[in-house]
């Protein structure tokens, strides 16, 4: 099998990282990729939202199957244009994508599937949640408790194109629920927990995402088949009957309220950082799997996760959220790799053979253990033996208070 990972990111990475450990991985190509992925396979200089570009490299390499990582090009349809063509995705149509390109759409969706979500709000009054309505890489929500908050929000949202979404807002501990769906069969994976906000103790603004940790407390096994009977299978169901069905990863961002779980939103793609905690634990062969999504069907497929637990620590750089990092000289990596620690690329580049800052995220450390205590002991331990100037990283992922 001739696999092509899309993206450059650490989901790409560890996707990489998880789809090589396949008995049935024939070669391993990534576009763009990064330096990370580049130890697994092959990277190809072509971006990720180049559909006729990545149509190109796919079929000169005779891609057996296309993995799309990010967002951006799954909402812009390179899906579409490779499928078109004949080639295998794992990754749902632009139409199908919709779910995460338009909150308000979403909205719709969920509201004829009877899926609870946050209320719309007509007017803007605190407390409330004002989201831009498109893609923001994570930073386009602003929880607004007070009238100051709120005229901050408002006016951050407006930088982003497109109208706003203005919601209620919901207290209660979040939790990540995905799934791999083929049109119809809904396959879900083991629960993580992200940590969205970029200062310990949940502060400042939102982000990609500063670090997971899976298993999560409470959310067994009936619990996640609860979640997915009640959230994904209706939108999966809804999404088809509309004749625009959903095939890859669905990922429901639910907030666990007093009055039972609602979804905050959903992704069309596998969550970043919480792939990085969730694949390490992952028994079977994802291969099969994201192949079983994208052609024959997920009836018969399974992908159980170990009793073990992983732990991810993002470290970026010293300006992001609001600025990016690049060039900085990286030091450590091998060591925390000596230490056990898997080191996910997500923001680096090389420069005449030394491994330096491009990105807001620059890695995410990740570590495996019996429980999450021992894991986030390990990853932390690893974290300590990399350093950049201006690195920073929360101190709190998978703390005393969640687990
Ligand atoms: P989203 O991109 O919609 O998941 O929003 C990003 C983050 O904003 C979520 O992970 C939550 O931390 C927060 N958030 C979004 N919607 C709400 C809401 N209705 N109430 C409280 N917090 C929210
Ligand atoms: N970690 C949040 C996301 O991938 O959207």
């Amino acid at each position: 099998m001739k696999v092509l990972v899309v993206g450059s990111g650490g989901r790409e990475h560890a996707l990489a990282w998880k789809l090589a450990q396949s008995p049935r991985l024939g070669e391993l190509h990534a576009a763009p990729g990064n330096p990370g992925i580049a130890r697994l396979g092959a990277c190809h200089p072509v971006r990720a939202d180049d559909g006729e570009g990545l149509l190109a490299l796919a079929t000169e390499l005779a891609i057996d199957l296309a993995v799309i990582g990010p967002e951006a090009p799954l909402v812009a349809g390179v899906s579409d244009v490779l499928r078109r063509r004949g080639i295998a995705v794992f990754g749902p149509s632009a139409a199908a994508a919709r779910l995460e390109g338009s909150k308000s759409f979403a909205k719709e969706v969920m509201r004829a599937a009877g899926v609870p979500s946050a209320e719309s709000l007509a007017v803007a009054r605190p407390p409330c949640v004002v989201k831009a309505d498109g893609l923001a890489a994570g930073k386009g929500v602003f929880v607004c408790r007070t009238r100051e908050e709120l005229d901050a929000g408002l006016e951050a949202a407006a930088a982003f194109e497109g109208p706003l979404v203005i919601e209620e807002l919901l207290d209660g501990d979040e939790l990540s629920i995905f799934a791999l769906v083929d049109g119809e069969t809904v396959l879900p994976l083991a629960p993580a927990q992200d940590f969205k906000r970029v200062g310990d103790g949940d502060t400042g603004p939102n982000t990609g995402g500063m670090g997971s940790y899976s298993p999560v407390r409470g959310a067994d096994a009936a619990f996640v088949e609860e979640i997915v009977e009640t959230v994904h299978r209706p939108v999966v169901a809804e999404l088809a009957a509309r004749g625009t069905p959903f095939s890859g990863l669905l990922y429901a961002g639910l907030m666990l309220t007093a009055d039972g779980p609602r979804v905050l939103e959903f992704n069309a793609r596998f969550g970043d950082p919480e792939t990085q905690s969730i694949l390490p634990r992952l028994d079977g062969d994802l291969l099969d799997a994201l192949l079983g999504a994208a052609t024959a069907g997920l009836r018969g497929v399974s992908l159980d996760a170990s009793d073990r637990a992983a732990v991810t620590v993002v470290l970026a750089g010293g300006s992001y959220p609001e600025a990016n990092d690049s060039g900085t000289p990286i030091a450590g990596v091998d060591a925390a790799e000596a230490a056990d620690a898997l080191v996910f690329h997500a923001g680096t580049a090389l420069h005449r053979g030394a491994l330096v800052t491009n990105g807001g995220r620059v890695l995410d450390v990740t570590a495996v253990g019996e429980t999450v205590a021992e894991a986030r002991e390990r990853a932390y331990a690893a974290v300590e033996l990399i350093s950049w100037p201006g690195m920073r990283y929360r101190r709190d992922i998978a703390g005393a208070v969640h687990v």
